[in-house]
């Protein structure tokens, strides 16, 4: 029986590893379910599967409590997520965004198998992820793609890897018609059904540049090994280009509980329970360059990567509060990127060591932003 936990089992990945577990229910215990807020679907959650442990790091109501079943003990906060690593084998982090990055070091520390997630955990911690690679199972469709291609050949036979990327829902759409996108347009993704900030990360493509990061500290590749292409299917999900000119794809579903089974029975390889899948039907395939004049993202990931240090956690922080600002329709969808690269520009820190001068730097860009904001947008507003 694996133990697993599920960190962020209310959103996107956090449910759909809910359906996998379901369908599996003999051979995976759900051990602990951890959120943010103590809401109705998180007891709905803690109803249906008994975890030994729910946290929330929202203080739940007298009558909340009253509904857990007695199997189930509710645990606060940090104390209550490091509690529930602790008591299981294998931890899901799918936490939304930078509230991600202490529980990735939680579960590491733990000596824990990570199903990772949460991306901007992976980008940050990347000194620790680099020294715990072997406790580390992708979920991100991409990098589950590429750590199941890498397997495949010796590392000296890869000329370099390819991310796929749908494009998001501005792909075609000209710069005047992006600078006016609205939020609702921007979280209409052709593809996936994701959580808010994914999903404008995705439009910008600041996304694939992140998964770009993941995939040098996941992989151990150099920034120039890693390409991004355009696929408006999305079938194709990872990539491998080898010396010999030849290409070893990963294709099939776009669903994500294909590579969450994958990460949560690693190395045993699961029937797909939600249906059957056939090649014709994930006909025609297509590829294309992305127009980088447009999607500026991917070379700022690039400048970052090189530059490395502080860069890394500032353009994570700065990124997450802009895509805030623009889903409370503070910015516009054109200023995100923009607003994440005067950010980097102020950059003049020591590169992070310890996890709590991560924290700091993700913060600090955060908080440069707000200032941008307040200066120069709220007034005009
Ligand atoms: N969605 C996808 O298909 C997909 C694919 C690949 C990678 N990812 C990555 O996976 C992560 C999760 O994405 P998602 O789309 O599933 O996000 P989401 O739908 O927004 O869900 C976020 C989850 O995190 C919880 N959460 C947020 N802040 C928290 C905090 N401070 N403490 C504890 N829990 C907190 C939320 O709890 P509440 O419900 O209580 O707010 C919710 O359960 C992201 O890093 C994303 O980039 C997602």
């Amino acid at each position: 029986m694996i133990k697993l936990a599920v960190l962020g089992s209310t959103g996107s990945v956090g449910t759909q590893t809910l359906q996998v577990v379901e369908k599996f229910k003999e051979e995976v215990e759900i051990t602990a379910l951890v959120a943010k807020r103590a809401s109705e679907k998180l007891l709905h959650q803690v109803i249906r599967f008994k975890p030994k442990i729910v946290v929330s790091y929202e203080i739940p109501s007298k009558q909340w409590l009253s509904y857990l079943p007695s199997e189930t003990e509710y645990l606060h906060g940090d104390s209550g997520l490091t509690e529930a690593v602790r008591i299981s084998d294998r931890v899901m982090n799918a936490i939304g965004g930078v509230s991600g990055i202490k529980p990735t070091n939680v579960i590491l520390k733990e000596k824990k198998i990570l199903l990772a997630s949460n991306k901007e955990s992976i980008i940050c911690l990347g000194d620790i992820v680099k020294k715990n690679r072997e406790l580390i199972i992708p979920v991100d469709s991409e990098h589950s793609a590429l750590f199941q291609l890498m397997h495949c050949v010796n590392r000296e036979e890869i000329k370099c890897v390819y991310i796929t990327a749908s494009g998001g829902p501005f792909k075609d759409w000209s710069l005047e018609e992006m600078k006016k996108a609205t939020v609702e347009q921007a979280l209409k993704h052709p593809r996936w059904n994701m959580g808010a900030k994914i999903t404008v990360d995705s439009a910008t493509l600041m996304n694939k540049g992140f998964e770009m990061l993941e995939a040098v500290n996941l992989f151990n590749l150099d920034m120039e090994k890693v390409k991004v292409v355009i696929h408006p299917e999305s079938s194709v999900h990872g990539a491998v280009q080898l010396k010999d000119g030849t290409f070893l794809m990963h294709v099939g579903k776009t669903d994500m509980r294909i590579p969450i089974t994958y990460a949560v029975f690693y190395p045993q390889r699961k029937n797909y329970p939600f249906g059957e899948t056939s090649l014709l039907s994930l006909s025609p395939l297509h590829f294309e360059e992305v127009d980088e004049s447009k999607f500026k993202a991917i070379s700022l990931v690039r400048t970052v990567s090189k530059k490395g240090g502080a860069y890394i956690p500032a353009l994570v922080g700065a990124d997450e509060e802009s895509v805030d600002l623009f889903l409370k329709g503070k910015i516009g969808f054109l200023d995100i990127v923009p607003m994440v690269e005067r950010v980097l520009e102020k950059v003049n820190i020591p590169a992070p060591k310890t996890v709590e001068e991560i924290l700091f730097t993700v913060e600090w860009a955060r908080k440069q932003v707000k200032e941008i904001y307040e200066k120069e947008y709220a007034k005009v507003g």
